[in-house]
C-alpha cells in the first residue's frame, strides 16, 4: 500500500502552512516506502503505543493506536493545526463570531446546551425556550394537552427533513431503552407519498400530534407533508382541530402562522443554529417527547461536557482535534476518499446516516473561506451501517479491496438491554476482531518457508481503524458522542479553511425541480413538449415524456 501524496495540495496551501505541511511529506513518503508491515512495526517499535495513542474523556475511550500514523507525523499534524489557527477558531466558535461568513452568521449550537446559568451567548433566549419546551412536553405526557375529542395524545409524528429529521430520529432510535412508551414518536421526512401515507395507516387523528419542524418553513418536502397531514386531520374533524394537533419549530414564525399554526404553538429557532447542528434546540422536541425532558437535559449535558473538553484541552490531548488530524492525514496522504463509520450497536444504526449530513453538508466544499478554489481533497465520503451486519455486506472490500478505507468502530461496553450478556460479548468480540484482522491480516497468508499461499485467500492487513469505546449508551454519553463529531467536523473545516456552516450546493437542484415539476404536471399522455419542458435538457425532457406516458395518476 502506498500513500498517494497530493503534491498539488501542498502547493495550494498558503505559506502559513507550507512549512509544517512539507514536514509531513517525508513522513508520508516514509510510509509509502516501508513494507506492508507498517502497523505491526509501529507496535513492535513502541511497547507503549496502545497507551500513548489512546485518550479517555469521561465515559468515552478513543483508541487510535491502530492508525497508520506515528508520533512524528502526529506532532507535525498538531503543528499544522496550530498553524491553521485552531485554538483561535475554537474560541471564535464559542463566543459567537460570525464564522459562517457567507451568510453573515454565528454558529452557536454550543450555546443550546450550555447550562442556563452560564454566560454563553443568547443564554436567556435558550433558557426561555427550554422552559416552554418543558411545559409543553409535560402537558403531553400528563394528558392535559388533548386532541379535538378531549383524549390525550398517543402518537407524535415529526414532519421534517435533513437536520430537522436526521438528528432527532437518530437520537430517538439510539435511546429506545430510555423511551417512556407514550406517546409513540415517529418521523416522516420524504415527500414520497408512501412515507406519510404508510405512517398514518391505522392512526387515530384524534390522538395524533404533528410537529412541523423546519427552520425556514419553506422546505418543499416538509410543507407538502404538513398540508397532507392537515388534510388527513381536517377530514376526520374540522379546521378548528389544527390548533390542537399541530405545533411547529421554526425560525420563520410568520410562515408557520400562515400555515395555520397558532403562534403560541410555535417553538422558535434562530439563524445562529445550523440545521444539521440543531437537535439541541426545539428541533429536539420529538426527543424530549420520546424520552422525557429530564433525559433530554442529560443529552444536552453530555454535549456540554464535550464542548468544555474541546474548548480547553491542548491540541495534542483534544479528542475531536486528534480524530480530525487522523482524518486529514488519510485524506491527503492516504488512499481512500471515504471513511466507514461502523457502530457495533443496533441502537446506533441511524448514526452513519446522521453523520453523512453533518460531515458532507459541512465539508463537501471546494472553495476556501476567502473564495479561492481548493485543490486538495476535502470531506471524505462518510458511509457505514451497524455492525455486525456490515461484516456480511461490505467488509470483504475493507479487507481485500484495492485501497484501504479507514474504519471508525464505535462500541458500547454495556448492552442496552437486560439478560443479553452473552450476545453482547459476541457483538464486542466481532467488533474488536475486525479491527485486529484489518491490522494484522492473515499470518498464514505470508510466504511460509517459501510456500506460497493462494493469493485469493491472502489478507495483507495493515489497514487502519480507530475504536471509540463508550461505557454505556446513555443520554449523556450520546450527547458527548454527537458533540465529538460536530467538533471533529469543525476542526477539519479549520484545517481545510472552509466554511462548515453554509450549504449553497443544495439550492440549484431545488430551483430546477420547479420546471421539471411543471413538465410532469402536463396531462398524463402529453408529449412533454409544452413550454414548461423547453427549459429542460434533451435527456431530462425524454425522461419526462416517458414518465408522462407511463404515469398513472392514481
Ligand atoms: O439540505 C438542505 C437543508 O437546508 C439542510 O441544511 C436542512 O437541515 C434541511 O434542508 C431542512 O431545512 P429546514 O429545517 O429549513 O426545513
Amino acid at each position: 500500500m502506498t500513500f498517494n501524496r497530493n503534491l498539488v495540495a501542498i502547493d495550494a496551501l498558503d505559506s502559513r502552512l507550507r512549512t509544517s505541511a512539507s514536514r509531513l511529506l517525508p513522513l508520508a513518503e516514509g510510509y509509502g516506502q516501508r513494507d506492508s508491515q507498517t502497523l505491526k512495526l509501529l507496535f513492535a517499535n513502541d511497547a507503549e503505543r496502545s497507551a500513548k495513542f489512546s485518550l479517555t474523556v469521561d465515559e468515552i475511550h478513543f483508541d487510535y493506536s491502530k492508525s497508520l500514523i506515528d508520533s512524528k507525523a502526529l506532532a507535525a499534524l498538531a503543528e499544522l493545526a496550530e498553524a491553521c489557527g485552531m485554538q483561535g477558531a475554537i474560541g471564535a466558535l464559542f463566543r459567537g463570531a460570525k464564522i459562517n461568513q457567507s451568510e453573515g452568521r454565528a454558529a452557536l449550537h454550543t450555546s443550546l446546551r450550555s447550562p442556563s446559568a452560564a454566560n454563553a451567548p443568547h443564554a436567556a433566549l435558550v433558557s426561555e425556550t427550554l422552559t416552554s419546551l418543558r411545559e409543553f412536553v409535560g402537558r403531553v405526557h400528563s394528558g392535559t394537552w388533548t386532541g379535538y375529542d378531549g383524549r390525550a395524545i398517543e402518537t407524535v409524528i415529526n414532519l421534517g427533513i435533513g437536520g430537522s429529521d436526521l438528528g432527532p430520529a437518530m437520537v430517538v432510535d439510539a435511546l429506545a431503552d430510555f423511551a417512556l412508551g407514550r406517546p409513540d414518536v415517529r418521523f416522516v421526512s420524504n415527500v414520497d407519498p408512501a412515507h406519510l401515507t404508510r405512517m398514518l395507516t391505522g392512526l387515530d387523528p384524534a390522538t395524533t400530534l404533528f410537529v412541523v419542524a423546519s427552520k425556514t418553513f419553506g422546505t418543499l418536502e416538509t410543507l407538502t407533508n404538513a398540508r397532507a397531514a392537515r388534510d388527513w386531520l381536517v377530514a376526520a374533524s374540522d379546521e378548528t382541530a389544527v390548533s390542537r394537533h399541530f405545533v411547529a419549530v421554526s425560525a420563520n414564525i410568520a410562515e408557520a402562522c400562515d400555515f395555520g399554526i397558532e403562534q403560541s404553538n410555535i417553538f422558535p429557532l434562530w439563524d445562529w443554529v445550523g440545521g444539521r447542528f440543531s437537535l439541541w434546540s426545539a428541533i429536539g422536541l420529538p426527543i424530549a417527547l420520546a424520552i422525557g425532558f429530564k433525559a433530554f437535559e442529560e443529552l444536552l449535558a453530555g454535549a456540554h461536557a464535550m464542548d468544555t473538553h474541546f474548548e480547553t484541552a491542548p491540541l495534542h490531548q483534544n479528542l475531536p482535534v486528534i480524530s480530525a488530524l487522523i482524518a486529514y492525514w488519510y485524506r491527503h496522504y492516504g488512499a481512500s476518499p471515504s471513511t466507514a463509520v461502523v457502530p457495533y450497536s443496533q441502537d446506533l444504526s441511524l448514526f452513519p446516516a446522521y453523520l453523512q449530513q453533518l460531515y458532507m453538508e459541512s465539508l463537501g466544499k471546494s472553495i476556501s473561506r476567502e473564495g479561492a478554489v481548493i485543490t486538495q481533497g476535502t470531506s471524505e465520503i462518510i458511509w457505514g451501517s451497524a455492525g455486525t451486519n456490515g461484516q456480511h455486506s461490505y467488509f470483504q472490500q475493507l479487507h481485500q479491496g484495492t485501497e484501504f478505507t479507514p474504519v471508525e468502530f464505535i462500541a458500547l461496553a454495556t448492552a442496552s438491554v437486560d439478560d443479553a450478556d452473552e450476545r453482547h460479548r459476541h457483538l464486542l468480540a466481532n467488533c474488536l476482531s475486525q479491527s485486529m484482522a484489518l491490522m494484522n491480516g492473515d499470518e498464514a497468508s505470508a510466504d511460509v518457508g517459501g510456500v506460497h499461499w493462494d493469493p485469493q485467500k491472502t489478507i495483507k492487513g495493515n489497514r487502519p481503524s480507530t475504536t471509540l469505546l463508550i461505557k454505556q449508551l446513555t443520554p449523556r454519553n450520546l450527547g458527548s458522542l454527537i458533540a465529538l463529531y460536530e467538533h471533529k467536523v469543525f476542526a477539519l473545516s479549520v484545517l481545510w479553511n472552509i466554511n462548515a456552516f453554509d450549504q449553497w450546493g443544495v439550492e440549484l437542484g431545488k430551483r430546477l425541480s420547479k420546471d421539471v415539476y411543471a413538465a410532469l404536471s402536463e396531462p398524463a399522455q402529453s408529449s412533454g413538449s409544452a413550454e414548461s419542458a423547453s427549459t429542460l435538457d434533451a435527456s431530462t425532457r425524454a425522461l419526462v415524456q416517458i414518465i408522462n406516458s407511463w404515469r398513472d395518476p392514481r
